[in-house]
C-alpha cells in the first residue's frame, strides 16, 4: 500500500509558441497521463496540472517571425495546445496559463519570500545591450561565430551545428538579431541564486538517497551536474515579456524562467483547487503528498535541481519524490525539428487518423524512451497496428463476442456471478493485475503494456486451444464454459487496459454492456449468467500501405525543402546558349498516360506545327486544367519515346516547396513559338 495520501502530478508546461508533436507526447505527457489514470482506478487523491508557458524569449521570437504581438502568440498556441491534449484524451485537470494574474501573484510571492530570506546575492555583470533597439538582449537573441567549432550561425545560448552549450559572451562576432548591428556591453544588476551553497545538501537528497529510487538517466545526469560544481545562477533577465520583478529598484526587469515556468504548477494548482472547493496547500506542503513532474531529458537539471533548491530555500514547500523524465523521440532516422518541419504533429496526426488516439498511445508506449533514445517510424507503427492491435487484441475481442453471439445470442451461460473455471486463467489475471500495477507505480509504461498484451495472448491461445467451434453440438455445456472463461478474462483485459488505452476499454465496457464507462483497478467485474453482450464493434482497424506512404511522402517533402539549391553548373560559351531552341507552346489538349500513374500526354500548339510532347506531370495537374496554358518548351530536344509515344521535345518546370512539379510560364500572353533568350 502506498505511504501518500495525496498526488500532484506536472507535466512539463509546453512554449505556448507552437504546436504539439509526437515527440512532446512520448516524453512527458502521455507517460503522465497513463500514470495519472492509473492512480485514478486505484481511488487515489490526484491533480494532474499543466498549462501554457507564455512567457520570455521564446515566445517574443516567435511573435517577431510572425510580425505579430507576443499576447497574440500565445493566445495563439493555448488554444491550439490545449485543444489538441484535450482531442488527444490528456486528462488535465486544469490547463493553465502563466499569463493569468494569480500566476503573477504567485510567482511574486515566492521571490519575495525567497528575498526577505537573504537568499539572493546581487551582482553586476557585463551583458549584451542593443543600442538602435535600447534593450538588453536574451542570448537568443544574438548570433555569432561558435568559438569551438567555427559555425558562424550559433546562437547565444547554444551552437547547433556542434551542439556546445555557450554564453553569448563567447560568441566571435556577435550580432543583434533584432537590428542586425553589432551589440554593446553594459553592466547591469541581477539576482542570483547561489545555487553552490546548496550542494552539501543536494550531495544527500539526491546523491544519495535517490541512487537507486531515480531513473538511472535522471540520477546520472544529476549526479555529473553536482559533481562538476554549481555556481551562482541569475533568477532575473532584463526583457519586457515577463512577470516583473516585485522590486522597486529592479524596473524593467522580470523574473527568469526558473523562478516562473515550475511556479506556473502552483498557481495551476491553486486555480483549480478554488474552481472544485479544495485547498491547494495541501498539494504543495503536506508531507503525505506525492510529487511527481513528467518531463522531457532537456528539464532534468531545471526539476531536480534548480527547482527543488527554490522550494527548499523557500521552506513551506514538499519537494518531488519522483522525476521520471524521459529521453528523446527520434524520427525516420533523424531528430525531431520543430524548424525543419520533421515531426509528426499531434493536431494532423488526429485529423489524417480520425478516432484512431489508442492507436498512436500504444505505439508509442512501446517505443517510450524510457531509459535511452528510441526512435518512430511510419513502417513499424504500422506493424504494431496491425500485427499487435488488430491481430492479437482486435483478434481476440472479436472472436469471442461472435462465438458468443452464434451460439447463446450474447447471453452468459449459467447463472449467479461467474468464474474462471480454470484455475491458471485465474492465475494469469491476478499475475497481471500485481505486474501491471508494480510498472506503472514504478513508470516502467513500457514493460507494462507488454504485460497486459501477454495476458490477452493468454485469452487467445486458451481460445484456439479449447476449439469451442467443434464441440458446438456435443459438449454445448463445454462450448458455454470457454466463452464465459473468455469474456471474464476479457473484461479484465479491459480494466487494466485503461490507464494506456482509454477509448479501447471504453469500447469493450460498452460491448460487456456495463453501465460505466470506467471500473476501479481492483474491484473484479461482475458478471452473472443471463446477462446480456452487446454486439462487437470494431476495436481497430488495419492501417494500408497507402496511409504509411503519404505520411511517408509528407517528411521526403519536409526533406526536400531544407535542401539548399543545387550548386551553380559548370560556365558555358553564349554559343551554347544559343543551342537551345525555347519556345512559348500552348496546350491545345492533354489526357492521361494510360498505365504511367506519373505521365502526361500534352499536344502542344508551338506555331511552328502541332506536337506531342509527355511530361511527368500527372500527379500535379488535371489534364483538363491545362488546356489553354502557355509554357515553355525546349522546341530542339532530340525526340524520345516514353510508354510507346514519341515525346517531341520537353516542357519546364520547377519545384515548388512541397517537391512538387510546377509548370514554368510567361507573366503575359505572347504569341505562340515565340523564342525564349
Ligand atoms: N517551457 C519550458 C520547456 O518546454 C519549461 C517547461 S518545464 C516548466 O522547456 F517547469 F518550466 F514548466
Ligand atoms: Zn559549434
Amino acid at each position: 500500500m502506498s505511504s501518500f495520501k495525496r498526488y500532484t502530478v506536472t507535466a512539463a508546461l509546453p512554449y505556448a509558441n507552437g504546436p504539439l508533436h509526437i515527440g512532446h507526447i512520448a516524453g512527458a505527457y502521455l507517460p503522465a497521463d497513463t500514470y495519472v489514470r492509473y492512480l485514478r482506478l486505484k481511488g487515489r487523491d490526484v491533480v494532474f496540472i499543466c498549462g501554457s508557458d507564455e512567457y520570455g524569449a521564446a515566445i517574443t521570437i516567435r511573435a517577431k517571425k510572425e510580425g505579430v504581438t507576443p499576447r497574440q502568440i500565445i493566445d495563439k498556441y493555448h488554444a491550439i495546445n490545449k485543444n489538441a491534449f484535450a482531442r488527444f484524451g490528456i486528462s488535465f485537470d486544469i490547463y493553465h496559463r502563466t499569463s493569468e494574474p494569480i500566476h503573477t501573484e504567485t510567482s511574486q510571492a515566492f521571490f519575495l519570500r525567497l528575498h526577505e530570506k537573504g537568499l539572493f546575492e546581487v551582482q553586476e555583470s557585463e551583458q549584451y545591450y542593443d543600442e538602435q533597439a535600447q534593450q538588453f538582449l536574451a542570448d537568443r537573441y544574438i548570433t555569432g561565430t561558435c568559438p569551438k567549432c567555427g559555425y558562424s550561425r550559433a546562437y547565444g545560448d547554444q551552437c547547433e551545428r556542434c551542439g556546445s552549450s555557450l554564453s553569448s559572451l563567447e560568441l566571435i562576432n556577435p550580432i543583434s538579431t533584432l537590428t542586425g548591428t553589432t551589440p554593446v556591453l553594459r553592466r547591469t544588476k541581477h539576482w542570483y541564486l547561489p545555487m553552490q551553497q546548496f550542494e552539501p545538501w543536494l550531495r544527500s537528497w539526491i546523491v544519495e538517497e535517490k541512487q537507486y529510487q531515480w531513473k538511472p538517466n535522471v540520477y546520472g545526469q544529476c549526479k555529473s551536474w553536482i559533481e562538476q560544481g554549481l555556481q551562482p545562477r541569475a533568477m532575473t533577465r532584463d526583457l519586457d515579456w515577463g512577470v516583473p520583478v516585485p522590486l522597486p529598484e529592479a524596473e524593467g526587469k522580470v523574473l527568469y524562467v526558473w523562478l516562473d515556468a515550475p511556479i506556473g504548477y502552483i498557481s495551476a494548482t491553486k486555480e483549480w483547487a478554488k474552481n472544485v472547493g479544495k485547498n491547494w496547500e495541501d498539494y504543495w506542503k503536506k508531507s503525505d503528498t506525492k510529487l511527481v513532474h513528467f518531463i522531457g531529458k532537456d528539464n532534468i537539471v531545471f526539476h531536480c535541481i534548480i527547482f527543488p533548491i527554490l522550494l527548499k530555500a523557500h521552506g513551506e514547500f514538499i519537494l518531488p519524490t519522483d522525476v521520471p523524465a524521459n529521453e528523446f523521440l527520434n524520427l525516420e532516422g533523424d531528430k525531431i525539428s520543430t524548424s525543419r518541419n520533421w515531426a509528426v504533429w499531434l493536431d494532423e496526426y488526429m485529423d489524417d487518423f480520425q478516432d484512431r488516439t489508442d492507436e498512436l498511445r500504444y505505439v508509442l508506449t512501446t517505443i517510450s524512451p524510457e531509459t535511452g533514445d528510441s526512435e518512430f517510424t511510419w513502417r513499424d507503427f504500422q506493424a504494431k497496428v496491425n500485427n499487435e492491435l488488430v491481430a492479437v487484441l482486435g483478434n481476440f475481442i472479436n472472436r469471442v463476442w461472435i462465438l458468443s453471439h452464434k451460439y447463446f445470442a450474447g447471453k452468459l451461460a449459467g447463472e449467479g456471478k461467474i468464474d474462471f473455471t480454470e484455475e491458471y486463467l485465474q492465475k494469469a489475471v491476478e499475475q497481471a493485475r500485481q505486474h501491471i500495477s508494480d510498472c506503472l507505480e514504478n513508470y516502467k509504461f513500457k514493460n507494462g503494456l507488454a504485460a497486459l498484451m501477454d495476458l490477452v495472448r493468454v485469452g487467445n491461445k486458451y481460445l484456439t486451444e479449447s476449439e469451442p467451434w467443434k464441440k458446438a453440438t456435443d459438449q454445448p455445456e463445454e462450448v458455454a464454459n470457454v466463452i464465459n472463461n473468455c469474456i471474464l478474462l476479457s473484461a479484465y483485459s479491459a480494466i487494466f487496459m485503461q490507464p494506456y488505452l482509454p477509448k479501447t476499454a471504453e469500447k469493450i465496457f460498452n460491448m460487456l454492456n456495463f453501465s460505466q464507462q470506467f471500473h476501479l483497478w481492483d474491484q473484479p467485474p461482475l458478471l452473472v449468467g443471463g446477462h446480456l453482450l452487446k454486439e462487437p464493434q470494431l476495436l481497430f482497424g488495419k492501417i494500408e500501405d497507402r496511409e504509411i506512404q503519404y505520411q511517408i511522402g509528407k517528411l521526403e517533402r519536409s526533406k526536400l525543402m531544407q535542401q539548399p539549391p543545387p550548386p551553380q553548373k559548370e560556365e558555358i560559351a553564349y554559343e551554347d546558349f544559343q543551342k537551345l531552341d525555347l519556345r512559348i507552346a500552348t496546350v491545345v489538349a492533354c489526357q492521361k498516360v494510360p498505365q504511367a500513374k506519373k505521365l502526361l500526354q500534352l499536344t502542344l500548339d508551338t506555331g511552328l506545327d502541332q506536337r506531342t510532347v509527355v511530361s511527368g506531370i500527372a500527379e500535379y495537374y488535371q489534364p483538363e486544367e491545362l488546356i489553354g496554358k502557355q509554357v515553355l518548351l525546349v522546341a530542339n530536344l532530340a525526340p524520345r519515346h516514353m510508354r510507346g509515344i514519341l515525346s517531341q521535345g520537353m516542357i519546364l518546370t520547377a519545384q515548388d516547396r512541397d517537391g512538387r512539379f510546377v509548370l514554368v510560364s510567361p507573366q503575359n500572353t505572347v504569341v505562340n513559338g515565340s523564342q525564349v533568350s
